[in-house]
C-alpha cells in the first residue's frame, strides 16, 4: 500500500524558511519576520468580545453548513456598503477560511480534468488543491509588462479553459485588478463559457488602489473570502464563499459533507468584526508606511524591479541582478543577517529563482530594522 498519487503535490516552501527562522530564534534571538503572510495583530476586540459572549451564552455547536443566518445577512450587505450591489444572502456561504471556501468552489465548478488556469506567480495551495483535486491546472505566467497581472490575451492564448481564478490584491505580488481590467477579464470569459473563481481575500488592503469586486461585473464569477487578512482573525479559520444561485445547492451539500460547518464561536467573532473598522483601518494605515520603507529601501539597495505594490501586505521583488538563486540568498540573508523572507519558488516554480517576497504586516520598527539590515549586507559587498 501505498500513499496516493494525489497527496504527492509540492511542500509549502515557506514553512522551511520559518523553521529555520524559528531556529534561528531560538539560537540568536534577532530575527525579524518577513516571510509570514499574516497580520501581526490578534483577531479585533469586538470580534473578542462577541466571541467570549458567545462562549457564555451560546451551546456552540454545528451551525447550518452555509452558517449562522445572521452572519451570512451582514456578509451579503458588505456588497451593498462597498459596492452598490445586491447580493441575495442566500447566495453567502459562510466556510473554514478561504481555503476551505476555494476546495468547495473548486468542487462545484469542475470537474476531474477540467483546465483552470491560474496566474504564475499566484498563491501556492491553490496550485496544489487544484492539482490534488485532479483539475489540470494551466499556468498563465503573468510580468512586468503588464503588472503581473492576467489580460485577456493571455487567457485566450491558455484557451480551451473552463476555469480562471484570480486574486486581487494577489499574493505574492500585491498588485490590484482595476475596473476596466476586471470587466474586460469577466466579459471575455462569459464569451467563452469560463467559470472566473474571484479571491478577494485582499480586499481593504489597498493603498488608494481601485477596488472592485468579480460581482461588480459577473453575476456568474464565484467570489472567495475571508476574515484572515484585513479582519485579522487567521487562526479562527472562517471565510465566506459568494455564488451564483445555481451552485449554492451543490456547495451546501459538499459542505455538510465535508466540513459540517465553520467552527461556531469563529462565526460569531466575525459577526462581532464588523464593529472593528477604525481598529482594522489603523492596521492598514500602518501597512502603508511600511509599504513605502520597504519600496523605498528595497530601491535604495538597486532593487528596482518590483510589482506595483498596491495592496496586501507584499513586496515582489526581482533579484535576479544580484546572481544568486532565491533560496539561497533568503538563507543568507537569514543566516547573516536575521531577516527572514520567502523565496520565489513556492509562487512561481518557472522563475521564483528570481524572486523574493517581502511580507511586511509586521510593526513598523520591525520593518525599519530589517530594512537597514538588508542595506547594510548589500553595503558590504556581499
Ligand atoms: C491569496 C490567498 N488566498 C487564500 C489564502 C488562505 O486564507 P485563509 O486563511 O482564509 O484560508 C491566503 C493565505 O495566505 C492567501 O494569501
Amino acid at each position: 500500500m501505498s500513499p496516493s498519487q494525489r497527496s504527492g503535490i509540492s511542500p509549502f516552501f515557506v514553512m522551511e524558511v520559518m523553521k529555520a527562522a524559528a531556529r534561528r530564534q531560538e539560537l540568536v534571538g534577532d530575527v525579524l519576520h518577513l516571510e509570514v503572510g499574516q497580520p501581526s495583530t490578534p483577531a479585533p476586540a469586538a470580534a473578542l468580545a462577541a466571541a467570549a459572549s458567545a462562549m457564555s451564552g451560546d451551546r456552540l455547536g454545528y451551525t447550518e453548513a452555509t452558517g449562522l443566518p445572521s452572519l451570512r445577512e451582514r456578509i451579503a450587505r458588505l456588497y451593498t456598503d462597498r459596492h452598490g450591489i445586491d447580493v441575495d444572502a442566500g447566495r453567502v456561504v459562510v466556510t473554514v477560511g478561504a481555503s476551505g471556501g476555494f476546495t468547495l468552489a473548486m468542487l462545484a465548478c469542475f470537474d476531474a480534468g477540467d483546465r483552470v488556469a491560474m496566474t504564475e506567480p499566484g498563491y501556492a495551495a491553490y496550485r496544489n488543491i487544484m492539482m490534488a483535486l485532479g483539475l489540470e491546472v494551466v499556468p498563465i505566467p503573468v510580468g512586468a509588462a503588464t503588472g503581473f497581472n492576467p489580460t485577456v490575451d493571455h487567457v485566450r492564448s491558455a484557451l480551451p479553459l473552463s476555469g480562471l481564478v484570480i486574486a486581487s490584491p494577489s499574493n505574492p505580488t500585491g498588485t490590484v485588478i482595476g475596473g476596466e481590467l476586471m470587466a474586460s477579464l469577466t466579459a471575455f470569459c462569459r464569451e467563452q463559457g469560463i467559470r472566473v473563481v474571484s479571491d478577494e481575500i485582499y480586499h481593504r488592503i489597498t493603498f488608494g488602489a481601485e477596488e472592485v469586486s468579480a460581482l461588480d461585473y459577473e453575476a456568474e464569477a464565484v467570489v472567495v473570502q475571508s476574515f484572515s487578512k484585513y479582519q485579522s482573525m487567521t487562526g479562527w479559520r472562517v471565510g465566506w464563499l459568494v455564488a451564483p444561485d445555481d451552485l449554492v445547492a451543490p456547495i451546501e451539500r459538499l459542505a455538510q459533507n465535508l466540513f459540517i460547518s465553520a467552527p461556531a464561536i469563529s462565526q460569531h467573532a466575525a459577526l462581532g468584526s464588523f464593529d472593528a473598522v477604525a481598529e482594522l483601518d489603523d492596521h492598514v494605515a500602518r501597512y502603508r508606511v511600511n509599504r513605502d520603507l520597504v519600496v523605498e529601501g528595497l530601491k535604495g539597495m538597486g532593487f528596482d524591479r518590483l510589482a506595483p505594490a498596491d495592496g496586501a501586505f507584499y513586496v515582489w521583488a526581482d533579484v535576479g541582478d544580484l546572481g544568486i538563486d532565491s533560496q539561497i540568498l533568503c538563507r543568507r540573508w537569514l543566516e547573516e543577517t536575521g531577516v527572514a523572507v520567502t523565496p520565489g519558488i513556492d509562487f512561481d516554480p518557472a522563475s521564483g529563482g528570481r524572486f523574493v517576497r517581502f511580507s511586511y504586516s509586521e510593526s513598523t520598527a520591525d520593518i525599519a530594522e530589517a530594512v537597514r539590515r538588508l542595506e547594510r549586507w548589500m553595503a558590504s559587498g556581499r
